[in-house]
């Protein structure tokens, strides 16, 4: 189990980003963290897998522990080993690698990945093997989210955090990554799942957080928040009539009107 606790994380010495975030993982589950832009998602994730300072960020209250044990100290590459791993917003691939090389680097912190590693990500990923020899950077936007996705799998994560995977594709690849995901978490790997697209999220997540400038501020079974009138509002776009608002618009709202204080 991943346990954030009363996380405060500033930014060069002085922009407090996150204010006392306090999130759970359960083993074996998926848990979904949403937010609007700029509420502190990615910082969250930056803090779990000890890249903050490469950010300039600190944290500076609170305690993360995996499995019972702290791990705010520790630096990426153990936390890597010790079965956390991310992908990364913006599905970055190394566009000049090849699939496969792509892959490698995701076993970076095993020394020499064996075959059976590289087949069950082709497994999961038939398009990666019939491209394997083929440069990232001319896959869609859609394979490299996979490869994205297989390169974190490559370190055998117990616990894998995706920043945003649906962001920009096509609600067909939307729900191909979603089945992905699914599959990944059935064969015992716990997910934190962190989206902008709710509906997605909270369609296969047990439990999800709503976060907003820093702080949880709102939480529950996702079947609740589904339910729930204000997350439908802000989150799914869903007026009371029905009438589907853009994303941009429900920020913008958002941005005026904090719904919860
Ligand atoms: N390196 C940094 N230095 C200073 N401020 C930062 C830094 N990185 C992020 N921030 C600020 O921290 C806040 C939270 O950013 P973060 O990227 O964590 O949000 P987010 O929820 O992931 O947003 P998005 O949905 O746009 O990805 C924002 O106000 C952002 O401008
Ligand atoms: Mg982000």
């Amino acid at each position: 189990m991943l346990e954030v606790s009363n996380l405060e994380v500033v930014y060069n010495d002085v922009v407090l980003v996150l204010r006392g975030l306090s999130i759970e993982v359960p083993d074996g589950e998926i848990v979904a963290l949403l937010g609007a832009n700029g509420a502190g998602k990615t910082t969250t994730i930056r803090a779990i897998t000890g890249l903050l300072g490469v950010h300039e960020g600190d944290i500076t209250k609170g305690e993360i522990s995996w499995q019972g044990e702290r791990i705010d100290e520790d630096d990426p590459s153990s936390i890597v080993r010790s079965g956390i791993t991310q992908v990364m917003e913006g599905r970055r691939v190394f566009a000049e690698m090849t699939v496969e090389e792509n892959l490698r680097t995701g076993a970076y912190t095993r020394k020499g990945a064996a075959k059976s590693v590289y087949d069950r990500v082709y497994d999961m990923f038939p398009a990666l093997a019939e491209r394997r020899k083929d440069t990232a950077g001319y896959l869609s936007g859609g394979e490299q989210q996979m490869l994205a996705i297989g390169r974190a799998l490559m370190a055998d994560p117990k616990l894998l955090i995706l920043d945003e995977p649906s962001l920009g594709l096509a609600p067909k690849l939307v729900q191909q990554i979603k089945q992905i995901i699914v599959d990944i978490n059935e064969t015992g790997v716990s997910v934190l799942l962190i989206e902008q697209n709710a509906n997605m999220a909270l369609s296969i997540a047990s439990f999800g957080y709503i976060m907003e400038t820093g702080k949880v501020v709102m939480d529950g079974n996702s079947g609740k928040l589904l339910n729930d009138e204000d997350v439908q509002e802000f989150y799914l776009g869903l007026h009371g009539t029905g009438e589907r608002k853009s994303f941009r618009d429900v920020k913008h709202y958002k941005r005026r009107k904090r719904w919860l204080s």
